[in-house]
């Protein structure tokens, strides 16, 4: 009888235990697969256990704590002390991946995380493993299913965005406190974790930058779906003329797009490649019980050798001005040149318009346009000039458009 498998648990919550309860229901499954039967050693709560014993008793360990402290320093002195470490981590895998990497390079042990970003969709396995000799241009991702969420509903029942959140938090998709995730921080730290793989560079949260849904009305939506748009909050980490750019901000969709029929909480990634031309993966973005199986998954694959090692990775400069296309709505006195007159500032800008919806409402007008892509700078540069006409009701409004469809 080969030895156990001893397995540290660090964090006993809502995915610390599905996972326990998942190892001991799989343990013999696992271990036809993988030759050694695992088993908890030890587990660590506030309350109960202490990081010493677990380690001296573990073969691997597994961070499901959560949070930056004390969760980095046990997670370095597992890695210290030679053990694979399994987490589900994005706030110290994106706040602190050039340490954690370089500990495990040093230390030749195995960081995996599969859990830290869009759930139980193998993303982070697909980047690291399956697409590790293929050159990645562009990702995009729907990797928070709260915002997702809160979206689908405004758009699928015209509620506003507060009755949206409200209902989220009803459904156990939202925190009691969502900012994390409404403003977009939750995403951008995922986003970093994966233009870390997809591109092999040191990408930190710092790196990203960051739009939420909170100004998001139900009348953009609206209009949108005129123009044959869903509207989803998109992470997009992409090479740029050598450089990179990591981004999270709402953005429309045309129909045609992989993503956009991703509703509710789920999360999706889309990865391009030349080699590959696009792939999809889409699924639960969070939950116990779906967490857990990421991390078994991960606890297993380092069961198995030969073990895929972090390396060391490369620093390419970040790039802050990109090309992106535009939703743009405006509310505009009605009468004779208006048009004509924002027509003028966005053409001084090379701005284009790609298609126009205009609504008379009794003295106002509502001009909504899709706009060719351009220099985001140039953009807001024409927005700027264009708030300041006379003719302008309210704050020029705009949204981002995802030109791409792979139908
Ligand atoms: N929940 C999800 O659906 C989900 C999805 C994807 C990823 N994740 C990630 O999974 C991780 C765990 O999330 P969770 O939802 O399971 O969290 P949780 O329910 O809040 O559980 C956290 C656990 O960590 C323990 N803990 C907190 N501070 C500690 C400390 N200082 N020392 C020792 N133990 C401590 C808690 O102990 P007590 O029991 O004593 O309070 C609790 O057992 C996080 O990194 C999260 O981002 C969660």
């Amino acid at each position: 009888m080969p030895d156990p498998f001893r397995v540290g648990l660090l964090g006993h919550g809502t995915v610390g235990s599905a996972f326990r309860r998942l190892l001991e229901q799989r343990a013999e499954a696992v271990a036809g697969v993988a030759g050694r039967r695992p088993e908890i050693s030890g587990v660590l709560t506030r309350s109960q256990g202490s990081f010493e014993d677990i380690l001296a008793r573990s073969d691997l360990v597994v961070e499901l704590i959560g949070g930056v402290e004390p969760a980095r320093q046990y997670v370095l002195g597992a890695m210290r002390a030679g053990r694979h470490v399994v987490t589900a981590n994005k706030q110290l895998l994106s706040q602190h991946g050039d340490e954690l990497w370089e500990a495990a390079v040093e230390n030749e042990v195995q960081l995996r995380f599969e859990a830290a970003v869009a759930g139980v969709v193998p993303i982070v396995r697909v980047l690291a493993e399956t697409l590790a000799g293929s050159y990645v241009e562009r990702l995009h991702g729907i990797v928070n299913g709260t915002t997702n969420y809160v979206l689908s509903e405004m758009a699928g029942t015209g509620a506003s965005y507060a009755e949206a959140v409200a209902h989220a938090q009803e459904l156990g998709y939202a925190e009691a406190d969502p900012t994390e995730d409404v403003t977009g921080l939750d995403a951008a730290a995922k986003m970093a974790i994966l233009a870390r793989l997809a591109f092999d560079a040191a990408v930190d949260l710092s790196d990203v930058r960051y739009e939420g849904i909170e100004h998001i009305t139900v009348d953009d939506l609206e209009y949108a779906r005129e123009l044959g748009l869903q509207l989803k909050l998109i992470g997009t980490a992409e090479r740029i003329d050598g450089g990179l750019s990591v981004r999270v901000h709402p953005a429309f969709l045309y129909g045609g797009h992989p993503l956009a029929s991703v509703n509710g909480p789920f999360n999706a990634v889309t990865v391009e490649s030349p080699d590959i031309t696009e792939i999809t993966m889409s699924g639960p973005g969070a939950g116990g019980p779906q967490t857990a199986s990421a991390v078994l998954g991960d606890v297993v694959s380092a069961m198995i050798p030969p073990p895929s090692l972090p390396h060391r990775l490369e620093r390419i400069p970040i790039v802050s001005d990109v090309v992106s296309a535009f939703y743009l709505h405006l509310e505009v006195a009605d009468r004779p040149g208006v048009l004509a007159q924002v027509a003028e500032l966005l053409g001084l800008q090379d701005v284009s318009v790609k298609s126009v919806v205009q609504k008379g409402l009794g003295d106002e007008a509502r001009l909504v346009m899709v706009l060719h892509p351009v220099l985001e700078s140039r953009f807001f540069a024409a927005v700027r000039l264009i708030g300041r006409l006379d003719a302008i009701r309210s704050a020029p409004r705009s949204i981002r458009v995802i030109e791409e469809e792979f139908v």
